[in-house]
Order: structure tokens, then sequence, then C-alpha cells
């Protein structure tokens, strides 16, 4: 397990550039398996998960070749074949993209084997959409002891689908089946994230018919046969944001190269209640502590257009430093508060509940999930030894030992690897003092 030393106290000043969004550049790489040419995809960040899908492609038969430092992927599916089942379960690791192979390869092959699922510990993070979805189109699912093997021996049928919830990775799973379904698909209850209006036009390039209608409805009309694409992926507004609360928490001063505004718009509008300021420019965006006092707010997670769940735990480490009580309602993810344990160790006063304090209730009201957080500030945070939990409760850590008096140390940080770009690297250009073992 590699740990980082974090010498904490000094507030973090100065330029990093973030690339494309780790979660949006794993989905136009799956996205490529559907065409009959090569795609190539720009603006691509090294991190683990390009390098795990990158992977899974090439054990399908994708030709994969990269220019790292260029940020640019050339896949080439025109030899797609099946892999072997013990492969991918290694190739996996700890992610779910997997799960997203199902309809391309269920259109190349006419099956598909999906191992045992990993990613982020925050929730239960089921599957039953997904499958249910696949079900709705006419595959076949069947349960074995490794994983779930998916068959169509009747081809896929366009169809009509509602999602009880507006899940991201069930409605990617419904493009990437619908554009080669026989037909038309109709999708009610669909997720509008800005990385699937990318996958959108990722597809469209391909030769994919698609409109988004008000109202949540997506509509696919199937088309025989899809290109390749060139395309450059959108800024990861996850990695921007969690920069931005860096800067907030160690009282910094951060311009972040390659940030978007448009989707950053509510994260912008909660930085700026806190008390936090930015400046955008064609390039990036700045932002700064005030130099007073932060403000306490209430928040509530949702899914877009509202305040993403991954913004969630870098921002509350900012409002362990704002004065006053700040209530955060997770809404989206029914566990992802367990972050918070390491950072009342380090003296931050944060008390998690069961119920759904501050706006509306949630689906994970009265039952006994501890979703909802009090964060009473300022407080002045302690060094401490910790553990990383999941990634972006990890980067929280960091941030929170990097604001803290003393020398903290970090253990697990190639889980952060997953979705920071070379962040030890942007660490030190930002003045941080930090050793990795
Ligand atoms: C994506 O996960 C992201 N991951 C997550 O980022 C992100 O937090 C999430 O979307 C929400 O924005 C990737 O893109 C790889 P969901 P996904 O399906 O697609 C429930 C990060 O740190 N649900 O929108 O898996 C689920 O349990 C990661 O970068 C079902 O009940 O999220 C959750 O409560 C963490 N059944 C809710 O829906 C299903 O079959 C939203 O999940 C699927 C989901």
């Amino acid at each position: 397990m590699s740990q980082l030393r974090v010498d904490g106290g000094t507030p973090l000043s100065g330029e990093i550039t973030v690339r494309g969004a780790k979660n949006f550049v794993s989905k136009a790489m799956v996205a490529a398996l559907l065409g009959e040419e090569p795609s190539e995809l720009r603006n691509v960040p090294e991190i683990r998960d390009v390098n795990v899908v990158a992977g899974l492609l090439q054990l399908h038969g994708v030709q994969v070749a990269r220019d790292v430092a260029g940020g640019v992927v050339r896949l080439d599916p025109s030899n797609v074949e099946s892999a072997h089942k013990a492969d991918i379960d290694t190739h996996a690791g700890a992610s779910r993209i997997p799960i997203l192979l199902c309809g391309p390869l269920l259109h190349r092959l006419g099956e598909a084997f999906i191992p045992d699922l990993g990613g982020c510990r925050i929730g239960d993070r089921p599957i039953d959409y997904h499958l249910d979805i696949l079900r709705q189109f006419g595959a076949q699912v069947d349960k074995l002891d490794t994983g779930i093997l998916i068959t169509a021996p009747r081809g896929l049928q366009g169809t009509k689908v509602h999602l009880p919830y507006p899940s991201v990775g069930a409605t990617e799973q419904l493009l990437l089946t619908a554009v080669r379904a026989d037909g038309v698909t109709e999708l009610s209850g669909a997720a509008i994230e800005p990385e699937i209006m990318d996958l959108i036009a990722v597809l469209q390039r391909m030769g994919a018919i698609i409109s988004v209608d008000t109202d949540r409805v997506i509509r696919v009309e199937g088309v025989d046969r899809l290109g390749g694409y060139v395309h450059t992926a959108l800024a990861d507004r996850i990695e921007a944001a969690s920069w931005a609360a860096a800067a907030l928490a160690t009282g910094g001063d951060v311009y972040v190269r390659g940030a978007e505004q448009p989707s950053m718009m509510t994260f912008l509008n909660t930085f700026r209640k806190v008390g936090g300021t930015f400046d955008i420019d064609d390039d990036g965006i700045r932002f700064r502590h005030p130099g007073t006092e932060l403000r306490s707010i209430v928040l509530e997670t949702d899914v877009h257009p509202g305040f993403m769940t991954d913004w969630q735990q870098p921002l509350v480490v900012a409002l362990t430093q704002a004065s006053g009580l700040s209530i955060v309602h997770e809404t989206v993810y029914e566990n992802r508060f367990g972050f918070t344990e390491a950072l009342r160790q380090m003296g931050a006063t944060i008390q998690v509940y069961r119920e759904c304090l501050g706006g509306l209730e949630c689906r994970f009201g009265r039952r006994n999930f501890f979703h909802s957080a009090v964060i009473s500030g300022p407080t002045r945070l302690r060094a401490a030894d910790i553990e990383v939990p999941d990634l972006r409760g990890g980067f929280s850590h960091l941030i929170a030992a990097l604001a803290a008096e003393g020398t903290s140390r970090v253990r697990g940080i190639e889980l952060i690897d997953r979705g920071y770009e070379n962040f030890t690297g942007k660490l030190e250009a930002l003045g941080a003092k930090i050793v990795r073992d």
C-alpha cells in the first residue's frame, strides 16, 4: 500500500490542469466497440480507470494505441472477439465498467460475460436496472458462480423503458444498447449529466440517431451500422471541483486550467454561497479563499442539474472551516459519509443522521442509512494517520491533511490514482509539502 506523508498548513497556490472526465472517457472508449471503423478520443487523462478499460477492450480484440502525454487514445475494433472469462476477471479489478460492455458485445458477438463488479464502496451499488434494461431488449441473463452471462440469440429489439431513478450507468447502458438495436427505443426518467450528453455526441458522430426531449426522455432510432469517431472529451468537473475545495479548505488560490463553467454552474453557485471567489476565463477557472470567514450552508446532493454527489466529499472538508452549522443531505448514495470518521479523528465536528435533514424526503429516509451530516465550524484540523476509503473520500482526506497542522500519513493512495491524474505532481506544483513513500 503506498502512502503519502503530508506536512499540512500551507495554502495551495498556483496552477494545475485538468483533462477529460474519468466518468466520460471510460464510456466513450466502450462506445468505440460498437463501430466498424477506428475511433480517436482526445483529452484523455493518465488515470488507472483508463488503463483498466483499455485492458478490457484489448482482451476483446480491440487494438488500443495511446499517446499518453498528448492525451490521445486510438481504438480499432475491426477484430472484436470473445475474451476468456478468467482474463476478464483479472482485468476488471476494482471497476464497474464491464457492465457497460454488455450492449456492444451483444451486438458484436451475441454474448457478454460480466465478472463480479468492483468500484467504490459507497452504498450497495446494485445493477438491477442494467439487467432489467438488457432483458427488455430481449437479452437472456444467466447468473453463474463467477459472474453473469448475457446472451441474445434473437438479437436486440428496441423497447420502452422507464427508470425508477435517473441512474447514470443505466442510462448509458440503454444508449450503448439501443443505438444498434432493431427499431425505436424510448427511455423516460433518464439521467442527463453532461457526461451523458457527451456520450450522445460521440454516438451521433458514429452514426447513431438519438434525440433528447424535455422531461428526461431520450429516444433512439436503431441503425444497422456505426462508424468510428474523433472526439475531444469534456473536462473532469469532479476533479476541478476537488481542487476548488482544496483551495478553499487550505486558504489558497488555485487556477484550474481546463475547468469549464457550463458543467459546473451548480458547484460555482455553492462555492460562492460558502464565500469562495472565482474568476472564469476561456481557459479555466481560478478558485480563491476570500481571506475572510467562510459561511455555513444547507446543501442537498442530487442528479444533474443538482449538486453532484461526487462534489460533496471534498466540499465537506471545506465546510469544516466555515463559521456555523452546515447541513448536507446526500440523496444519491445511501452510504457516502463513511469518510467523515477520519475527519472527526482530525478534530472536525461532524454528526451523521439517518433522517433526511435540510430538504426533501429522499429514497433513504426512515431507513438505516446515515445519509445526512451536520458540520459545525470552524474547527482547527490536526494531523492524523488515515487510510483512503474510496476515490473521492480519499481525495477529501488528502485535502484535510493539507489543511491540518502537522504531518499526516495517508495510506492506500493508489485508489486516488484511479481518477486523479498525477495528483502528487499537481500538489507539488501548488506548493504542498508531500512525500510519496
Ligand atoms: C456514476 O456511477 C459515476 N461512476 C459515479 O462516480 C457517480 O457518483 C454516479 O454516476 C452519480 O453521478 C462512473 O461514471 C464510472 P448511478 P453509477 O447508476 O453510474 C442506484 C466516482 O467517484 N442504482 O447513477 O454507478 C445506485 O445504487 C464515481 O467517480 C440502482 O439502484 O451511478 C445509486 O444509489 C462514484 N440500480 C443511484 O442509483 C442500478 O442498477 C445512482 O447510481 C443502478 C443504480
